[in-house]
């Protein structure tokens, strides 16, 4: 059986409680993870080509295994990362002892307050896809309200039309769109090799 059989299975199971579901069972050896590969993201490496992100924050949602999280952490910023799996994040902590970022136990769809328009970079790999497509649109805002300057959305794009069988259910083109919400404007949309890259930012009033 296939890591995407796995999570597909528990997805079936139980729909909203499976991704702590995948990682419990990945860590006792019964599953395997199909987002747990030992490098960052390529379209995140891409675009931060050049960017040095010291006195900055970033936020990296949904982050698993903490690829993209340690990733910006290398290039300077001021990381906190969080994902909805306890046992996500005690697996990340335990891979990353030294690690200068704080992984934190969170849920997108009810973040701490504190955290409203907090970080410089905001970046959102494959976890509003990993939802059912019903609530692709109120998450999309919850991302957008983290996010004090520059948010970086990566998903696997389908053109509009029936909804897939998922997870994972990738975005259409007026998905990715939503993530304009809470004063965010479209900076970039690019589909590049079936996926989206696409940036947002907060317009920052001068007085
Ligand atoms: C497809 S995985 C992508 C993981 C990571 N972004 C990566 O690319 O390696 C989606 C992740 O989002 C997390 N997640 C799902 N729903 C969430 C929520 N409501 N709040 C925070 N994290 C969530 C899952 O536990 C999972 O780790």
């Amino acid at each position: 059986m296939s890591a995407d059989d796995d999570a597909r299975r528990l997805q079936a199971a139980n729909p909203t409680g499976w991704f702590e579901d995948l990682y419990a069972a990945a860590d006792a050896g019964t599953a395997s993870v199909p987002w747990d590969v030992p490098h960052p993201q390529a379209h995140l490496v891409e675009w931060a080509n050049g960017l040095d992100g010291t006195g900055r924050s970033a936020l990296v949602v949904g982050c698993g295994f903490g690829r993209d999280a340690e990733f910006l952490a290398s290039r300077g910023f001021d990381v906190t990362a969080f994902d909805v799996s306890p046992t996500a994040i005690a697996a990340v902590q335990a891979r990353h002892p030294g690690s200068a970022v704080s992984y934190v136990v969170a849920d997108l769809l009810n973040p701490p307050a504190e955290w409203h328009r907090a970080f410089d970079l905001v970046v959102e790999n494959m976890t509003v896809q990993a939802l059912p497509p019903a609530l692709h649109a109120g998450a999309a805002r919850k991302v957008a309200a983290l996010t004090g300057g520059t948010l970086l959305v990566l998903a696997v794009a389908r053109d509009e039309g029936p909804e897939p069988d998922g997870p994972p259910w990738p975005l259409t083109p007026a998905e990715v769109g939503a993530f304009a919400a809470d004063g965010l404007t479209e900076r970039s949309i690019a589909r590049d090799n079936g996926r989206w890259v696409a940036e947002f930012a907060r317009q920052v009033a001068m007085n």
